[in-house]
Formats: C-alpha cells, structure tokens, sequence
C-alpha cells in the first residue's frame, strides 16, 4: 500500500486529480478501450472534481472514452433529492465535463427489483472491462463506498443497511437529523473495489485519522473495511497531515521517506 501524504486536502485533492488524469491520458495513448473508473461522494472528492472539471475545459484530459460506475446510493431517496447520488455526481463533476451520458452509470436507489440492480450493475462492469482505477472516500469507521463495519471483504454490490454512526454522520446533509438519512442503500462490495486494477482513496481532516490508522496499521478486518486494500498490489492512500495524526511516527517517517525516494 502506497500512502502519499500532502500538507493539506487541497494538495491532496490536486495530486489525485492530475494522477487519474495522467492514467486516464496514457490509456488514450496506447489503445482505444475506454477507460473504466470507478467514483465516489461525499465532501472529499469535491475539490478532485473541480481540478478536473478545470482540466477537461482546459483540453489536458478527456472523458470522451471514459466509462464510470460510481459506488453507491441511497434507497429510496429520488434521484432528484438534492442529497441523492445521482444530484451530487451531476452538480460537482458530470455536468462539467465530456464524459457521455450513456457512459454514466449509478445505482438506481428506487429500482423495483434491487438485487437484480445489483446483479445488473456487476455485469455491467465486467462488460465494461473491469475497472482501471476505483477512486473512493472512507466513512470515520473505515468503511469503503458503504461497506460498513462487518461487511465481508469478499462481498459484491448488495442492498445494505446503514450504520447508526454513518447516519448520524451524514445528518448534517439532512437538516442535522439521522432520521432523515435512508437507512438503507446500494453499494459495490469490498471485492469489487478490490476488483479493480488501481484503487486510489481519499482521506482529509482529522475526523478520518481513526479509520486511516485502522486501515494502515491494524490487522485485515471486516470491522475497517478499507483494510481490505492491504491486499492489494496497487492500492494508494492519498492523505493530509491531519489524518495521518494516529499513525506511528515511526509509520509516518517511513511513508515520508518513500515519497522522497520514489517521487510521487
Ligand atoms: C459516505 C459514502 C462514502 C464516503 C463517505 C465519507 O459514507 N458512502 O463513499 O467515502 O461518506 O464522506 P465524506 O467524504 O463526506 O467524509
């Protein structure tokens, strides 16, 4: 596991934004299979978007032969809520770039069926080609896209049931009451994340340094599910000083000594 670490979420924001473009940017160069992404929500990966946003108007990557399965959604909320998934992705990212609406994909919260939706959207992704490169948050209990504590490491996209610490966090999007929160959404599974070639996740501020020394320094676990990513042969954690603060020093040094050495 690689862990780049910035002064700030703005350094960290820009680092992960020119490096998904630079991998989106040598795949155009050496073949024309699209690019398979996979993303994410929350207030994290705002500032990614934006210097995305910035390079696609700026002609220094495009999303023309981008495909992109985005990791969750709430059920039950419509996709018009202002707080829905579907809202959040076309307000911050997809209605600011060339990426083709056919190319979109989200899970649909209100499906009729949701396991079916869920089936559907796995084989979607196999019939994409796989992921190239998975980029996602982490919940303050270490959870990865909403697979929350206990979710098993080898799961796939399912119907899961909110935490009450997930909903009591994002409250503050629902007029500050959990009540309001849906207690139950759709997620790819810890294994499909793990599925792709790259994962790249994002963690600022000091709220996530619980879940950041979890995931780095504590054991694999279905209890911190961002763990999964030790096993993976190209995972990178992008942080800022603030959420590494749980971690050994001796951890620290040793993440700051390989930054210098291998340049990231
Ligand atoms: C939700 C999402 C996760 C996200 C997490 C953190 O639980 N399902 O994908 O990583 O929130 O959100 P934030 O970035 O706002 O801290």
């Amino acid at each position: 596991m690689k862990i780049v670490i910035r002064n700030n979420s703005s350094e960290g924001s820009l680092w992960a934004a020119h490096y998904i473009a630079r991998k989106i940017n040598e795949k155009a160069a050496r073949t024309s299979e699209p690019f398979v992404l996979g993303l994410c929500t929350g207030s994290t990966p705002i500032e990614t978007y934006a210097e995305l946003i910035r390079m696609v108007k700026a002609g220094e990557v495009s999303f023309k032969n981008v495909i992109s399965f985005n990791m969750d959604e709430y059920v039950g909320l419509p996709e018009s809520h202002p707080e829905s998934y579907h809202s959040f992705m076309h307000k911050n990212l997809f209605d600011h770039i060339d990426e083709p609406a056919e190319n979109i994909h989200i899970l649909n919260g209100n499906a009729a069926d949701p396991v079916a939706e869920c089936a559907a959207y796995e084989k979607a992704i196999v019939d994409a080609g796989g992921f190239d490169l998975f980029l996602g948050g982490v919940g303050e209990d270490g959870h990865i896209a909403f697979n929350e504590p206990f979710s098993s490491l080898k799961s796939r996209t399912r119907v899961v049931t909110l935490t009450y610490d997930t909903r009591v966090v994002n409250a503050r999007f629902f007029d500050g009451d959990y009540t309001k929160v849906p207690a139950q959404a759709l997620t790819v599974g810890v294994a499909t994340v793990l599925s792709s070639k790259e994962v790249v996740i994002l963690a600022f501020g000091h709220k996530k340094a619980r879940a950041l020394k979890d995931a780095i320094e504590g054991p694999i676990s279905h209890y911190c599910t961002l763990s999964g990513l030790q096993d993976h042969p190209a995972g990178t954690i992008v942080c800022d000083e603030l959420s590494v603060s749980e971690l050994k020093v001796s951890s620290y040094r040793y993440f700051k000594a390989v930054e210098e050495a291998e340049g990231c």
